[in-house]
C-alpha cells in the first residue's frame, strides 16, 4: 500500500520565482521492471523492456525533493486509482509506459484527466498517437515533414506497394526501446519480408510497420519548452525567443555496436561506454547547416504532434544524405548517465535535478499551480510550425 504523504512543517520551498504557494506532494508514476502485476499473461520476450528500474524512480524523487517538495512512488498498475485516492498528490510526475493495449502510454494521462489530477508532460492524444509510429508518420507526412516511404501490414499478406523498394525495415508499429528490433528487421526480399512481418504481428499482437531502410547516420534530438515557457520556467535563460530549447544533437554511432547499424533493444541495454554499446556523440560532429535542419525538424515534429514540455525525436539519414523522421518519444527515458535525453542535457550543462524540476514546473504551470512571471511576451511574427506560413502570436 502507498503511505499517505504527510504535511510538512516548513511550508516554504527553497526555489526562487515562480514559486508555488506551498510545497507540493508529488507522486511519481511509473511501471517498474519485474513487477508481476504489470504485464499481461502472454507477452513477447522483450515485453516490459521500456519499464523503469526503481533506482531511476529514486533519482527522480530525490531531484524533486531538492526543491522542498514531498514525493511518493506509485506503481502504474491496476491499483493506481486506489493508490492515488490514498496519496492525494497535488501533481503527478508521469513516466508510466502503461499496461498493453493499443495506446498504453496514454492510459495514465487519461486516468489522471478523468480524476482532474495535474500531471507533467504530454497529454492523452499525443501519448497515444506517438506510440503508434504509423499514425505519427501519416500526420508528419501530411505536414510535409520528411519520412521514409512506409506501409503498415495488419495481416502480413498485403501486397507490397510499388513505392516500397528493398531493403526494407520491419518493426512493431507500437513499441519502444528497440523492442522487436534486431538485425533481422532488415529484409532484402519478399520471403524475408513476409517472415518478419508475420513474426511481428504474431508475437507483438499488433501491425508491422514496414519502412524503406535508411542506411545513413542516426541522431536523436531533444526539445524542451513551449511558446510561453519563459513565464514559468525556473531557468528562462535556457530558452530561445520562441520559448523552446533545442538540446545538443546526440549521434548514435552503431558501426561497432553489438547490433551493427541498428540501435535496437540489445544495443540500448549496454551501459554507455561499454564494449558492444553504440558510440554516443554529443554534440554530434555536424556542420551548422545540418544541425539547424535537424533542430528544426525535431521542433516541428514536436509541435505538430502537440507534444508538451519535453520530447525526443529520432532521425536517420537516407542514402541521399537527407534526414527522415523515424519517431517521437514524448515520454523519453530519464535514467541519469544512460538515457539519451539525459546525455543531451549533460552536454548542454543542465543538471539532472534541474531537468526533472523543469519538467515538473512546466507541467504544473498548465494546471494553474504557478503564478506566472510578471512579464508580457512580445508580439512577433512567427513561422507557423504546422504550415510554414507566417502568423502573429503573443506566444500563449
Ligand atoms: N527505417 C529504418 N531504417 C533504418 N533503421 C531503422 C529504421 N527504423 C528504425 N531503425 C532502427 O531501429 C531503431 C529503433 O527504431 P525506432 O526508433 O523506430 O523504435 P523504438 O523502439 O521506438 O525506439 P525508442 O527506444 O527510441 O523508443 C532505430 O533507432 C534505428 O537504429
Ligand atoms: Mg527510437
Amino acid at each position: 500500500m502507498t503511505a499517505p504523504l504527510q504535511e510538512k512543517e516548513n511550508d516554504q520551498p527553497p526555489s526562487s520565482a515562480p514559486r508555488p504557494a506551498h510545497p507540493w506532494r508529488v507522486a511519481v508514476l511509473a511501471n517498474i521492471k519485474a513487477h508481476g502485476k504489470s504485464l499481461p499473461a502472454v507477452v513477447p520476450p522483450d515485453a516490459g523492456a521500456d519499464y523503469d528500474y526503481i533506482e531511476t524512480i529514486d533519482q527522480i524523487r530525490a531531484a524533486i525533493e531538492t526543491d522542498g517538495h514531498q514525493t511518493v512512488f506509485i506503481q502504474a498498475d491496476r491499483d493506481l486509482p486506489y493508490a492515488l485516492k490514498e496519496a492525494r498528490p497535488d501533481i503527478c510526475f508521469n513516466i508510466a509506459e502503461g499496461l498493453g493495449g493499443d495506446a498504453r502510454e496514454a492510459q495514465v494521462p487519461a486516468l489522471l484527466e478523468m480524476f482532474k489530477i495535474p500531471y507533467s508532460g504530454s497529454r492523452v492524444l499525443t501519448n497515444a498517437i506517438s506510440l503508434d509510429k504509423t499514425l505519427t508518420k501519416r500526420i508528419w507526412r501530411d505536414r510535409n515533414l520528411p519520412v521514409a516511404p512506409f506501409q503498415e501490414f495488419t495481416f502480413g499478406d498485403e501486397p507490397l506497394r510499388p513505392e516500397m523498394h528493398f531493403p526494407l525495415f520491419v518493426k512493431p508499429a507500437r513499441e519502444g526501446t528497440g523492442m522487436g528490433v534486431n538485425e533481422k528487421a532488415i529484409v532484402n526480399n519478399e520471403a524475408e519480408l513476409r517472415e518478419r512481418a508475420d513474426y511481428v504481428i504474431r508475437l507483438y499482437h499488433q501491425p508491422a510497420l514496414v519502412e524503406a531502410f535508411l542506411p545513413g547516420r542516426e541522431f536523436t534530438v531533444g526539445i524542451m519548452g513551449r511558446f510561453d515557457t519563459v513565464l514559468y520556467s525556473r531557468h528562462p535563460e535556457w530558452y530561445e525567443k520562441d520559448g523552446f530549447l533545442r538540446l545538443p544533437i546526440l549521434e548514435l554511432d552503431s558501426s561497432h555496436s553489438i547490433t551493427p547499424g541498428i540501435y535496437g533493444l540489445e544495443a540500448k541495454a549496454q551501459s554507455v561506454g561499454s564494449e558492444g554499446a553504440p558510440g554516443y556523440l554529443c554534440p554530434a560532429p555536424l556542420d551548422p547547416e545540418l544541425t539547424k535542419k535537424l533542430h528544426r525538424l525535431a521542433w516541428r515534429a514536436h509541435v505538430v504532434l502537440g507534444a508538451l514540455d519535453i520530447s525526443r525525436t529520432d532521425i536517420r539519414l537516407g542514402a541521399d544524405g537527407q534526414p527522415r523522421l523515424l519517431e517521437i518519444n514524448p515520454l523519453p527515458g530519464l535514467t541519469p548517465g544512460y538515457s539519451d535525453l539525459c546525455i543531451q542535457c549533460t552536454a548542454q550543462g543542465i543538471s539532472y535535478e534541474d531537468l526533472i524540476l523543469e519538467i515538473l514546473y512546466l507541467g504544473a504551470s498548465r494546471w494553474n499551480m504557478l503564478v506566472p512571471r510578471d512579464i508580457s511576451l512580445p508580439q512577433k511574427k512567427k513561422t507557423d510550425p504546422l504550415n510554414g506560413a507566417a502568423k502573429t502570436t503573443n506566444g500563449k
